[in-house]
């Protein structure tokens, strides 16, 4: 049975590769890649000795739709499959966040009997928290994808935090690698928002840092002035609406958080209190 390995590569170039990755990437016969970073990935895998390395960049096209191009990488994925026992798949951040093909082959495996391992990788989630400054267990989050929160019409919480990804292809299945704006409909976005969140209630869009000396990117603006975002976003970006701090406390649950002996209980309800 042939295995396929899945590895994150991380956000930031190869700077983010794992110890685990490498291992597994070693183990392969044969590499397929997608990276922001071609080159820097071709280096490293030959750093580490890998041989049949193959970027996949060519099969993700421009102004196509996004079924055809998973479409391609997915037969490309498997005819690799059928040829060799062992293949790796270096794919951004983390394999399991956002990836429409891993879903994909995933739901290929018992049909096509091969065996999928993933191996985890630092997402623009994990790298988002830093940029932001903030512990997504403070105040809650979400993580959510752009279209289906416009498709399922998910009723939101406006005391947590909302991650809101694909922000670059609201309304469109057909995104422009180079002009994010072309089609996107984020006044849609917009309006829905408003029906939970005041027009003045704050938002990030942000692109965290690819490359290691790069800063990451930050713009601010608010809900009901979203569209002036629109020309910072692209294939990278993900807005950040912050929670609203709720004053509420439920009395009950916190009368079992008070300290009831010694100093040992003070800290952890002084978080809440
Ligand atoms: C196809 S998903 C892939 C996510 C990836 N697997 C991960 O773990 O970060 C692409 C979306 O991830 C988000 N994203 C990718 N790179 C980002 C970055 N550098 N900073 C912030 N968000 C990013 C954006 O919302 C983008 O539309």
């Amino acid at each position: 049975m042939t295995t396929l390995r899945i590895i994150g590569l991380g956000i930031n170039n190869i700077t983010h590769l794992t110890i685990e990755g490498v291992e597994q990437l070693k183990r392969a016969k044969k590499v397929l890649y997608l990276a922001t970073d071609p080159k820097g990935v071709e280096k490293l895998l030959k750093q580490y000795g890998v041989v049949s390395a193959e970027s996949l960049q060519k099969l993700y096209r421009n102004l196509e739709q996004d079924e055809t191009n998973y479409h391609n990488l997915e037969a490309k994925i498997l005819k690799e499959c059928c040829k060799s026992d062992d293949v790796a798949l270096l794919l951004p951040g983390h394999p399991q966040i956002g990836v429409t093909l891993v879903q994909r082959l995933r739901a290929k495996e018992r049909e096509r009997n091969f065996k999928i391992i993933i191996i985890p990788g630092i997402s623009s989630f994990d790298c988002m928290l830093n940029d932001l400054n903030r512990d997504p267990l403070e105040y809650g989050a979400a993580i959510i994808d752009a279209n289906r929160l416009l498709l399922f019409e998910y009723q939101m919480e406006a005391a947590i935090d909302y991650y809101i990804y694909h922000v670059c292809s609201i309304g469109t299945s057909q995104i422009s690698m180079q002009n994010a704006a072309l089609g996107n409909r984020i006044d849609l976005l917009n309006k829905y928002l408003l029906k939970f969140y005041d027009a003045k209630h704050p938002v990030t869009l942000i692109s965290s840092s690819t490359s290691s000396g790069v800063s990451s990117e930050v713009f601010t603006g608010s809900i009901g002035k979203l569209d002036e975002l629109l020309p910072h976003i692209h294939f990278g970006t993900t807005l950040f609406i912050p929670g609203v701090r709720r004053k509420y406390l439920n009395k009950d649950y916190l009368a079992l958080l008070q300290p009831k002996q010694g100093k040992d209980h003070v800290a952890s309800t002084a978080v809440i209190a």
